[in-house]
């Protein structure tokens, strides 16, 4: 098939789940470590940096892209969300990633399925307040892609630091053995994260976008200074409306580890953020 031909040598593409438990059994029959990256695609350097460091950790790494139906809520960006196969195999070729794995929608949730991995608490706050059934689609599919890899190790960014706290709540809850290594959000030179949804932006909303970053490291500083959380809060949201975000969701002053709001400005803090940009929505987060 002129598909396979094309595709680079080192790395294998897959899209079944019996393929990939072969050849993860043939990995696993040689003794050999391996490192699960899941993605929704459309890779940048922020994803590229979590493969990097798979590689660097694992003899094999196992880079999944899919687009996840069941963390998109009504009207939001299923659809539209951007796919480039091409260069995204590219990309994994170069980083040496060994095997991407890329199911279709039924492959995943064939007919009749109806299971579903609800994290309680974590998974309703923040992003669960504004995208109800997000982190449902997100525990379901991490626990099914977790079960087809059954990986030693696997990757995720801060850049969603409630996935990734979420994550760790679901495999405490569920002993899930695998290690969870949590890496460093990978950012534009003016601060913005790196994101799929970025394409999005128009050339103003560019310019502006990077205001969440730093208006979020301003909150951080003022509650570390002023030890008054709402205030912190209320300033950092007046601060993201004037400098051009169209919405905000919400700004919150947490517990790194719960994400409960934290209380005192004695221990260390994350701060994290939710706005618009017109019809973008772009979330970040940083550590005090
Ligand atoms: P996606 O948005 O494609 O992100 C895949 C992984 O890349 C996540 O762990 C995310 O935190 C990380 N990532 C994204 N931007 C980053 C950046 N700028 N720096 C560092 N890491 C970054 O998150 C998802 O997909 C999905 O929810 C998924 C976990 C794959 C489940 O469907």
């Amino acid at each position: 098939n002129r598909k396979t031909n094309l595709m680079p040598k080192s790395l294998e593409i897959i899209c079944t789940i019996d393929e990939l438990r072969t050849k993860i059994a043939s990995w696993r029959k040689d003794k050999l470590s391996i490192g699960l990256v899941p993605t929704m695609g459309a890779l940048h350097g922020g994803h590229l940096s979590l493969v990097a460091r798979s590689v660097a950790d694992n003899d094999r790494t196992c880079v999944t892209i899919f687009v996840n139906p069941r963390q998109f809520g009504p009207g939001e960006d299923f659809k539209a969300y951007p796919r480039d196969h091409q260069a995204d195999t590219q990309a994994l070729e170069d980083c040496k990633a060994d095997l991407l794995f890329a199911p279709s929608v039924e492959e995943i949730y064939p007919i009749g399925s109806v299971t579903s991995v609800s994290v309680i608490g974590i998974g309703d706050i923040l992003e669960g307040e504004f995208r109800p059934d997000f982190f449902k689609g997100v525990a379901t599919v991490i626990t099914k892609l977790l079960f087809q890899v059954l990986p030693d190790r696997v990757y995720f960014g801060e850049k969603d630091y409630q996935q990734l706290c979420l994550i760790e709540r679901m495999k405490s809850d569920l002993d899930i053995p695998v290690e969870i290594i949590g890496c460093p959000t990978i950012r534009e030179r003016d601060g913005l994260a790196l994101s799929s949804r970025n394409i999005y932006l128009n050339k103003e909303q560019r310019s502006v976008a990077p205001g969440l970053h730093r208006i979020l490291i301003e909150t951080a500083e003022h509650f570390h200074t002023s030890n008054n959380r709402n205030q912190a809060i209320s300033k950092g949201k007046k601060a993201l409306i004037k400098s051009g975000f169209t919405k905000v969701d919400y700004i919150a002053i947490c517990d790194p580890a719960t994400l409960n709001q934290a209380e005192q400005n004695t221990g260390s803090v994350r701060v994290l953020g939710a706005a618009w940009l017109g019809r973008t929505r772009l979330i970040d987060n940083v550590e005090l």
